[in-house]
């Protein structure tokens, strides 16, 4: 089975936005440790960033197929800003039957009012925030262990 980990918008900026919240690796290093966690668990990876809305919505889409053949495990997902805005990734979600988990790298709830409602928890079967990018290797172990 693969692990589907989509990231959103100005994630490719990680190692060099604003540091103090999200650290210092880089997407490239986040993919590292995925691929890692993923051979640990037996579990395949399709790692990728966008940071346009409907190419996320394409890819939920594409891990619905994956789905239905019996061969997804999970879509994780930080869709970054889009968290806060997007009902046509929570549709994409829900049309798709993905399970999903929700993760940010930071804990949104100490953050700004607008980053405390997210339209995808709703339709996540986990929620991960605030472990920094170690949040990614935590999502993959909890996604080999979910029963
Ligand atoms: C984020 C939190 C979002 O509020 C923000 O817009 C991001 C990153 C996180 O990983 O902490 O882009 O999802």
């Amino acid at each position: 089975q693969t692990v589907f980990v989509l990231n959103g918008p100005n994630l490719n900026l990680l190692g060099t936005r604003e540091p103090g919240i999200y650290g210092a690796s880089t997407l490239a290093d986040v993919e590292a440790l995925c691929r890692e966690t993923c051979a640990q668990h037996g579990l395949g990876l399709e790692f990728r960033q966008s940071n346009h809305e409907g190419e996320l919505v394409d890819w939920i889409h594409e891990a619905g197929r994956l789905h239905a053949a019996g061969q997804l495990a999970a879509v994780v997902l930080n869709a970054g800003a889009y968290t806060h805005t997007s009902v046509a990734l929570l549709d994409a979600v829900k049309g798709t039957g993905v399970p999903l988990v929700e993760l940010h790298i930071s804990n949104v709830h100490a953050r700004e009012a607008f980053r405390h409602h997210s339209y995808l928890s709703a339709a996540a079967r986990s929620v991960l925030c605030g472990f920094g990018v170690d949040g990614y290797r935590l999502a993959i172990e909890g996604v080999a262990r979910w029963k």
